[in-house]
């Protein structure tokens, strides 16, 4: 009996198995708007046979995407194409899940392969970005921002619960809240960011604000049988790591007490200057500490991703879900490989009848 192919119960909804595509932003869409690209890419990834397929960063605002090809669902006209996707997805067996996000002072990017870095000053394609505080982020992403007012926190709260509206009725499923990766949310949570001397600056307590009335605010319209998540990064591998898993776990616990229901375990990225031990499930560790200590179901990404690994981080209640992301990208049917190579009885049946048939009765050799 595989743990890795047991099914995954989070209030109303059931994963056929701890298996997640995490979410990965395409950078392809016009305007917000999804396209044919979207459609073939998540269609492909929920028929692999993954349990759950998360929608990439989906921007809650226009100033809120990383770059200009960023999906959003700031408008009622994106809703109908969203629905595409969740359809797709779920036609595929997949739970349809989403992740929405603002970018805070990492927006106003070009393409990771046009230069990752922040769109010139002058060019016409460049927007002013919001945080915390005006001091940016550095490195590749000098644009400083904007300092938020108390009007513009209220502002893009309320654009988090419009566009959780917009996904609940676009079919999704699994909301997942990007808290992560050096965006807004992240950016009021880090010192890194935040050099606040309001409500929403200082304190631990102060800097987890915004995370913490956003969830709320978003749980009053997401409806309560079906998972709310957040992505957070609780470490950033700056030095100060204790001190920082520490307030994380604090803020997470008081995030569970607001009706968050699992939490994808991150890195903050909020500092160009971390030290980060990258390696095959480096964050499975901190991932087992934050679902013991906050009391919650987790799940983790970054290099969790050979079969043997996955069902040795679930077997040992490390993780609740697995989230395998680039090895999707190389192997939409991830799940099929990774059921063969734990020896699972007709791992075949992974994938949908009109390639499972075939599959039963010839055994292709795969790659050498
Ligand atoms: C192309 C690409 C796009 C990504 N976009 C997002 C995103 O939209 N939201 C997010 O939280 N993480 C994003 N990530 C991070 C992935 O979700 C994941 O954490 C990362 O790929 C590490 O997992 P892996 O080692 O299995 O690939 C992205 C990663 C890649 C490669």
């Amino acid at each position: 009996m595989s743990a890795l192919f047991s099914p995954f119960s989070l209030k109303s909804v059931t994963l056929r198995n701890r298996i997640a595509v995490p979410p990965m932003c395409q950078y392809s869409a016009h305007d917000g708007f999804i396209n044919d690209w979207h459609l073939a890419h998540y269609t492909g990834l929920a028929r692999g046979g993954a349990g759950l397929v998360i929608v990439e960063a989906t921007a809650v605002s226009p100033e809120g995407r990383i770059t200009p090809g960023c999906t959003g669902l700031w408008s009622d006209e994106h809703t109908a194409g969203m629905a595409k996707v969740a359809a797709a997805i779920k036609a595929g067996g997949a739970v349809a899940g989403i992740q929405i996000a603002h970018a805070g002072r990492k927006a106003s990017a070009n393409r990771p392969w046009e230069g990752d870095d922040h769109i010139a000053a002058g060019d016409p394609r460049r927007w002013e970005t919001l945080s915390p505080s005006a001091s940016a982020f550095g490195a590749n992403l000098p644009q400083v921002p904007k300092e938020m007012t108390l009007q513009d926190i209220r502002r893009v709260r309320d654009d988090f619960v419009a566009t959780a509206r917009r996904a609940l009725e676009a079919g999704f499923e699994w909301l997942e809240l990007h808290f992560a990766h050096g965006y807004l949310a992240q950016s009021f949570f880090s010192p890194h960011a935040n050099q606040r001397s309001d409500a929403y600056g200082g304190s631990a307590e102060n800097r987890g604000r915004f995370l913490l009335e956003t969830l709320e605010a978003v749980r009053a319209v997401w409806p309560e049988h079906l998972p709310l998540t957040a992505r957070f990064g609780v470490i950033e591998f700056d030095g100060n790591d204790e001190q920082t898993l520490n307030e994380s776990i604090a803020l997470v616990k008081a995030m569970r007490g607001a009706g968050l229901d699992m939490l994808s375990v991150s890195v903050g990225f909020s500092t160009p200057q971390a030290n980060i031990p990258w390696g095959p499930a480096f964050l499975a560790p901190i991932a087992e500490r934050v679902r013991r200590e906050a009391g919650l179901p987790v799940a983790t990404a970054w290099g969790v991703d050979t079969p043997k690994l996955c069902e040795q981080v679930v077997a040992a209640e490390q993780l609740d879900v697995v989230m395998v992301g680039r090895s999707h990208l190389a192997n939409p049917h991830w799940p099929y490989y990774a059921a063969k190579v734990l020896g699972l009885a007709k791992p075949s049946w992974v994938l949908p009848a009109p390639y499972a048939h075939w599959l039963e009765r010839y055994e292709p050799v795969g790659p050498q």
